[in-house]
């Protein structure tokens, strides 16, 4: 049982707290929406500081696997937490179910036939390696492994700046930990690279374990 503790200190309990379902199999299968769709659905598991590029790169590559007919859909960090994850903010214990509901989200939009891409920091292996194992072997792990000098450089949203100010607390690579993967099936560099050549040594990558072609 994985328990956690959240923002307000109140004990969450990850396992089911309902009592009295019952799973149902869906008649349309998983298999059959993939075939309507021609899909070989995936997820595409974008990690790495803020300011990395994820977002960027998964964008990229997200464009063009819809460019090429592919199903796909995107879930952004900055993007599920106005929405779904309105609700957590950045303590350890909100990170861990974020990322959670994350995977949980994916794995549904993969049922759905779909090439899932998600760009969050996820910054502790444990809830990677959950989420690898909820999905599993259709998770790719793609670490955008760009140095936190160079994210603290580009400070797109002025994020760092303020972290560095102390306005913000528990800023990952600042006063919060990133757990760097150990073995991903992707290990990227934006430095110095075009994000189009980034994205296509992903969509290779794709085509060389043939979930596309
Ligand atoms: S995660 O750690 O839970 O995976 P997530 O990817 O959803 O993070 O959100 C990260 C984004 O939230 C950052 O890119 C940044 O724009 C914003 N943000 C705001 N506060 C923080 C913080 N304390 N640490 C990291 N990111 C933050």
């Amino acid at each position: 049982m994985s328990t956690a503790t959240n923002s307000n200190n109140t004990a969450t309990n990850f396992n089911s707290k309902a009592t009295n379902i019952v799973w149902h199999d869906a008649a349309v299968t998983p298999a059959e929406r993939q075939d309507k769709l021609g899909n070989k659905p995936c997820i595409l598991w974008y990690t790495g500081l803020s300011g990395s590029g994820k977002s960027t790169v998964a964008n990229a590559v997200d464009r063009m696997l819809h460019d090429r007919g592919y199903a796909t859909y995107l879930l952004d960090g900055d993007n599920v937490r106005h929405g779904l994850n309105k609700d957590l903010g950045f303590s350890d214990a909100d990170r861990v179910e974020n990322i959670r509901r994350i995977a949980e989200v994916s794995r549904l939009f993969n049922d759905a036939g779909l090439i899932v891409s998600t760009a969050f920091i996820s910054p502790f292996m444990s809830d990677r390696d959950s989420a690898r194992a909820l999905i599993g072997d259709d998770f790719i792990e793609i670490f955008v492994d760009t140095p936190l000098e160079e994210c603290e450089k580009r400070d797109p949203k002025g994020l760092y700046k303020k972290a560095r100010a102390g306005e913000i607390s528990n800023f990952t690579g600042i006063d919060s930990p990133y757990e760097a993967p150990g073995a991903p099936e992707m290990h990227v560099q934006t430095q110095g690279k075009s994000i189009e050549e980034v994205a296509k040594q992903i969509v290779d990558y794709l085509i060389a374990q043939n979930y596309i072609k």
